[in-house]
C-alpha cells in the first residue's frame, strides 16, 4: 500500500509501500499523481532503478524532455550529472562537469528557461559522496502563501525573463557555449503560476530569471534576488540528504532546488535526471 509520510510541516513527503520499477496500477499510480501536486516533493527511498525503469516511470507522468545541448546526456531523456571521467575517476574541480553541479547550487526551478517549463523531474541516486551534496528544495506555494499583500500585488499578472545564461553567468561567463546562446534565446514566464490540481498559486522566479517586463533592469534583479531569498529562507527549505537509489520526484511549478557543495576533487557524485516537459508556455505569446 502506498503511504505518504510528511517531510517538512509544509510540503514534502517520503513514500514507501510501492516499487517504481512497477506496472504501478491505476489506482496507485492516481494516488501518486494526486500526492506530487498536494506535496510539491516526493521521496522515495531504496527504489534501485534501471535508466529504462526510470524512463518508463517518468513517461506515466508526461513526454520527457529531451536533454538541452550542451549538457551530459543532451538528446536522450537522460540528465547525466556526475563528477566522474571516462578514465574512471574524479575529475579536478574546475572541470567542467563540475561546473554543471556548481551552477546546480543557484536556487532555480528546471528549464524555466524553456518555452514551455518543466513540470517535473525526478533524481536518481546513483553514487553519493559520504558528506555535502545534499539537494535543497524551497516550495514556492509556501512562498506566495507567505509573502506581504503588497509584495503579492506588485508581482501578480508580472511577467519575468528568463534565460540561461542568467543563471551560467553568475558561476563562470565562459561557461555558456554558442550553441546555448543559438538554441536557448531568454523566454517569458508569468512571476506567480497557478497549480490546476490544487488551485494554489506559486512564486515561479529563481537563477534563470533576469528581468522583468516594464520594470528598470537595476529594480528587477533587486526584486528577483529579494524574492528568492524570502522564499529559501531556512524555514521554507527542506534538505534531502541522499542515499544511494534514493529517487526524489518534485513539481517545477511548485519548489526551486539547489545542489549543495562536497568535496568535488575527492568523492564521486552520480545522479541521473528525467524531466517531465510542461503542457504550455506560461504566457501567452
Ligand atoms: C537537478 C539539480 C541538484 C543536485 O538535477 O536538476 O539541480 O543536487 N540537481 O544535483
Ligand atoms: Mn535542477
Amino acid at each position: 500500500m502506498i503511504n505518504f509520510e510528511t517531510l517538512h510541516t509544509r510540503f514534502g513527503a517520503r513514500v514507501t509501500g510501492i516499487d517504481l520499477a512497477d506496472d504501478l496500477d491505476d489506482e496507485t499510480f492516481a494516488k501518486l499523481r494526486e500526492g506530487f501536486a498536494s506535496h510539491s516533493v516526493l521521496v522515495f527511498p531504496d527504489q534501485p532503478l534501471t535508466d529504462e525503469q526510470q524512463i518508463a516511470f517518468s513517461k506515466r507522468l508526461g513526454p520527457l524532455e529531451a536533454t538541452k545541448v550542451g549538457s551530459y546526456g543532451a538528446g536522450t531523456p537522460l540528465v547525466i550529472l556526475s563528477n566522474v571521467g571516462e578514465d574512471g575517476n574524479v575529475v579536478p574541480d574546475d572541470h567542467r562537469l563540475n561546473m554543471v553541479h556548481k551552477a546546480n547550487s543557484l536556487w532555480h526551478s528546471d528549464s524555466s528557461f524553456k518555452p514551455t517549463p518543466a513540470l517535473a523531474s525526478m533524481l536518481s541516486a546513483k553514487t553519493v559522496p559520504p558528506e555535502g551534496g545534499e539537494t535543497e528544495y524551497a516550495s514556492m506555494i509556501v512562498a506566495w502563501d507567505d509573502l506581504p499583500e503588497d509584495t503579492k500585488a506588485k508581482i501578480d499578472g508580472k511577467i519575468a525573463l528568463h534565460h540561461f545564461a542568467a543563471s551560467r553567468n553568475r558561476i563562470n561567463p565562459e561557461l555558456m557555449t554558442q550553441a546555448e546562446y543559438d538554441e536557448l534565446p531568454p523566454v517569458k514566464q508569468i512571476m506567480v503560476r497557478d497549480i490546476p490540481e490544487t488551485g494554489k498559486k506559486s512564486l515561479y522566479v529563481g537563477s534563470h530569471a533576469s528581468a522583468i517586463v516594464g520594470m528598470p533592469d537595476d529594480e528587477a534583479k533587486q526584486l528577483i534576488d529579494e524574492l528568492v531569498a524570502f522564499a529559501t529562507a531556512p524555514e521554507r527549505v527542506y534538505t534531502h540528504t541522499w542515499r544511494a537509489n534514493d529517487v526524489v520526484l518534485w513539481d517545477n511549478r511548485a519548489v526551486v532546488h539547489r545542489g549543495r557543495p562536497f568535496a568535488r576533487d575527492k568523492h564521486a557524485r552520480v545522479m541521473i535526471r528525467t524531466t517531465i516537459a510542461g503542457d504550455s508556455p506560461t504566457v501567452r505569446v
